[in-house]
């Protein structure tokens, strides 16, 4: 029988997120010519990002958040929009694109993020999601002139945190607010539910004034792969950011999660596993080796040493590059990014040299450089052999790398029934087969 409807999707589709850090992910990133970086922060590169992964039928555009800045962080950190408010400004030019922000748990009260993913959730008509992090750095506490916790405590604080929100976004019913004249009853009575939540680190005695949101909670993202980060994600997540460069090791953290779900009580499905990618693009293979290659030449020692220590949790400038990578005591900060780079390293045999460039490059994330088709392969065989249930994208610079995954690689993924060809549903619920949150409590 002649298919006329195009190719065949499978039962089991891939999702994708593209994880917006302009002008781009790559240390170096912002130097290369089809880097934009005039205008800066440039709401107009925001637009067209939102506009491309719209047109490809991505699920989400997502952005992370930081306090840090000065001349030696990554280039991406030092000057943007404050999350929330930009997702707001897209959410207008947007209608299927999920959008989702990162807030802190560490630096923030339940009430205001709350508020504020409630109200994205409305301006957006179901598309938002929350990336629920501790803030990892230190460095983050001199703006708040505040203690910096440590790690076991800021995920104790981050599971009352969202506790907090989720009893504030279950404040009002579905369809409280009946603005009745004729009854003069602006919300129907018994509709209110004050959250009474006391807790070591929060307290929350009172109701949000914001309707429950369309999704009935925000999407919730967790994305630390600790043993806390993994237990707070088995608890609350419905989607898993995490950072893997290793086939085996991808299916291990996988395997791992989905039962850590069931160990909770939750279905393996109810959380879907994304690793991030930094996909390199090029016409051949070889001009895609060549684009990274010149972003490699391009680096700014400073930085990347920066990033590079930051996440080992110690100082890696003071070591010879051209030796091999050091031991360093556990961090406080990102543990498992150090364990995975010290692994990698170990695994491939890396000298500090050739460690600091991939750290500048993707961070420890997945790097398929090559065709179109070759990336496509390596992300079906990691969607296939269980190791992704969709991917994080996170291109080298933006517009140019971006625009060039969207447009030659999605297709590819898509003619082979792994990627949506259309969005068949509104909410970024309906992207990712996840229900509708009812009450929490
Ligand atoms: C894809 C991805 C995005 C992240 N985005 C942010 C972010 O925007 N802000 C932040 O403070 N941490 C971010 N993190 C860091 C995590 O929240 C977490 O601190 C880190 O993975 C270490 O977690 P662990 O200490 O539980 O191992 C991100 C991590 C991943 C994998």
């Amino acid at each position: 029988m002649e298919r006329t409807d195009g190719p065949t999707p499978l039962r089991r589709q891939m999702r994708l997120g593209v994880f917006v850090q302009t002008p781009g992910h790559h240390v170096a990133g912002w130097r290369h010519p089809d880097a934009m970086v005039d205008g800066w922060p440039n709401l107009g590169l925001m637009q067209r990002i939102a506009a491309t992964a719209e047109a490809a039928r991505f699920d989400m555009f997502f952005l992370g958040d930081g306090f840090a800045t000065g001349y030696g962080e990554h280039p991406s950190t030092i000057g943007k929009f404050e999350p929330l408010t930009l997702l707001a400004a897209l959410a207008m030019g947007t209608s299927r694109l999920g959008l989702a922000a990162t807030a802190s748990t560490t630096y923030a009260e339940p009430y205001h993020v709350a508020r504020g993913f409630a109200s994205l959730d409305h301006l957006s008509g179901g598309r938002a999601g929350w990336n629920v992090v501790t803030t990892a750095y230190a460095k983050s506490s001199a703006v708040f002139g505040r203690q910096h916790p440590p790690h076991a405590e800021r995920y104790a604080m981050a599971e009352e945190f969202v506790e907090a929100c989720r009893l504030l976004w279950d404040s009002w019913d579905d369809g409280a607010f009946i603005g009745d004249k004729a009854s003069g009853r602006f919300v129907r009575p018994g509709s209110l539910r004050v959250p009474d939540f006391r807790g070591k680190y929060f307290t929350v005695e009172g109701a949000l004034n914001v309707p429950r949101p369309p999704q009935g909670h925000p999407v919730l993202i967790q994305a630390g792969s600790s043993g806390p980060g993994q237990a707070l994600a088995a608890r609350i997540a419905d989607v898993v950011f995490t950072a893997q460069n290793d086939l085996a090791e991808a299916q291990a953290f996988y395997r791992g999660m989905k039962a850590l779900l069931v160990e909770h009580g939750r279905a393996a499905s109810d959380a879907l596993v994304m690793p991030g990618v930094m996909p390199v693009v090029g016409r051949t293979t070889r001009e895609a080796q060549e684009i990274l290659s010149e972003l490699s030449r391009n680096i700014d020692t400073t930085q990347a040493f920066t990033v590079l220590s930051e996440r080992l949790g110690a100082d890696m400038s003071v070591h010879p590059l051209d030796g091999p990578v050091p031991d360093v005591p556990e961090t406080e900060h990102l543990k498992s990014r150090a364990a995975l780079l010290l692994q990698m390293a170990r695994r491939e045999k890396l000298t500090l040299r050739e460690l600091f460039h991939r750290v500048a490059a993707a961070r420890g994330h997945l790097l398929p450089v090559g065709t179109p088709t070759e990336v496509a392969d390596v992300l079906e065989h990691w969607f296939r052999s269980g190791a992704a249930d969709g991917f994080n994208v996170m291109p080298p610079f933006f517009p140019g790398q971006f625009e060039e995954f969207a447009r030659h690689v999605v297709p590819i993924l898509q003619e082979r029934g792994l990627f949506r060809a259309d969005y068949s549903g509104v909410t970024l619920r309906d992207h990712l087969g996840l229900a509708r949150k009812i009450r929490h409590i």
